[in-house]
């Protein structure tokens, strides 16, 4: 279908849709578009185009929306706040706010085109675990830029950190410690450094979160996106020492549902893992982080003895560490579950943990290096507990030394695969 855009109009297309410019110059998140250029939309995306000129589209795809405004697409209050944010002396940390879908990532987008466009080295924080855009999901990335971006996902990928959970229920010492410590490394490398957040923003958790990121990330200005006062209880305790900048929700956003949220992470994880392949590697080079696996020691044959007549059932592995036994037996196996408590007081340890030899079979995992940084991540295709090996899927090439246990269990092609089984 072709359509017609007088000067001054703007165009929001929602995917899954192709859009090919035939005729006349557009600008999209501030970057100049024109003729013969084709832009595909994924399935649950917007892109906001803006007419400079009078111009023709040919819009491609069966199940496409779009709206035709007269006014323009990005609200002019965003050009205001990027001339004040601009002033700011640099490295300036600038964090962007607001509930869920009203278009924070977008704003990051356009302020990263913006800043870029004056020479300025710009770093985008992705702390987003859910829809995660820099990086696969479960993590927290820095992206920085080294040309104009239509959307986050366009970033090449700088730096991640392993949380290992779509959410940040349970992890969020983790997200704020990895959070800081990707700042630290955009303030060497980056004049602007943007930070994306998720929509989490009602009720004391999440107040308390949010206020403990700001803290922690130290931004000089919060980019606060508001209907109306929405999130004015997050401002406030900030307002009279970090600089405000109040911006517009732009009002045909497109709400993606949580089906829609899980289908972009799916594709993602899917997207991650094209290139993977199995590794199999030597567990007495690795340690362990987030599991009771190999933090002890591993039984002797009498203790192991002991342990499996106690609770009338064989182990094919066996550890003990200070404060927890760890045990795996055969997925065909039974275990007394009465026998439990007398195997604490045996051994003095509150924790005893039993899993299956395959419980672990699509667990997703962050590899580290030697300096604890985080190389990628893989899911765990099989552990060899008989003979100290670990399978892995993943496109990671270089020397893994740490390996994260994570919260979530995938398959090779991104499903998520539900499991109530978690723990460490
Ligand atoms: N000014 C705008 N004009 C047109 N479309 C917009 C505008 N702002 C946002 N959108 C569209 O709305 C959708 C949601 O925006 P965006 O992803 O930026 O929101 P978000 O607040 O980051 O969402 P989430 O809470 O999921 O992180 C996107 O598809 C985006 O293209
Ligand atoms: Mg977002």
């Amino acid at each position: 279908m072709n359509l017609d855009l007088e000067a001054g109009q703007g165009i929001q297309v929602t995917g899954p849709a192709k859009v090919r410019i035939i005729d006349g110059e557009l600008s999209l998140l501030g970057i100049d578009v024109s003729s013969n250029q084709e832009f595909i939309v994924k399935s649950g995306k917007q892109y906001p185009f803006e007419a400079k000129s009078q111009s023709k589209l040919e819009l491609i795809g069966t199940d496409l929306q779009y709206i035709i405004s007269e006014e323009p697409l990005i609200p002019p209050d965003r050009k205001t706040a990027a001339q004040r944010i601009g002033f700011i002396p640099t490295p300036a940390r600038i964090m962007v706010l607001g509930q869920m879908d009203t278009g924070k990532s977008t704003v990051v987008c356009y302020l990263a085109n913006h800043f870029l466009n004056q020479g300025k080295r710009v770093a985008v924080l992705d702390l987003d675990m859910g829809q995660q855009d820099i990086g696969p999901p479960c993590t927290i990335t820095l992206g920085l830029l080294n040309n104009p971006i239509l959307k986050l996902s366009d970033i090449p990928l700088n730096r991640m950190v392993f949380i290992g959970k779509t959410s940040p229920i349970g992890r969020m010492l983790q997200i704020l410690t990895g959070a800081r410590e990707l700042v630290d490394h955009a303030l060497n490398v980056a004049d602007i450094i943007l930070i994306d957040t998720t929509g989490w923003v009602f009720g004391g958790a999440a107040r308390a979160y949010k206020a403990a990121k700001i803290r922690t990330l130290e931004p000089d200005v919060l980019v606060a996106l508001e209907k109306e006062d929405e999130i004015e209880h997050l401002l406030k305790p900030f307002q009279s020492v970090i600089l405000v900048e109040k911006l517009s929700v732009y009002p045909h956003i497109e709400l993606r549902n949580s089906k829609t949220r899980k289908f972009l992470r799916e594709s993602k994880f899917n997207n991650y893992f094209k290139n993977a392949v199995s590794r199999t590697l030597d567990l007495r080079f690795l340690t362990f982080e987030n599991t009771f696996f190999r933090s002890g020691k591993r039984l002797l044959e009498a203790e192991w003895n002991k342990v499996e007549k106690t609770l009338e059932c064989d182990f094919i592995y066996a550890e003990k560490a200070v404060d927890a036994i760890f045990l795996v037996k055969r997925s065909s196996s039974f275990y007394n579950k009465d026998k439990i408590k007398q195997l604490r007081g045996d051994y003095r340890v509150n924790e005893i943990r039993i899993i299956d030899k395959n419980d672990k079979k699509g667990l997703i995992v962050g590899l580290l290096d030697e300096k604890l940084k985080t190389l990628g991540i893989g899911l765990i295709e099989n552990i060899s507990y008989e003979s100290d090996t670990i399978r892995i899927f993943t496109p990671v090439k270089e020397d893994i030394k740490v390996l994260q246990y994570g919260f979530l269990k995938i398959t090779k092609t991104g499903q998520e695969i539900l499991d109530q089984n978690l723990s460490f």
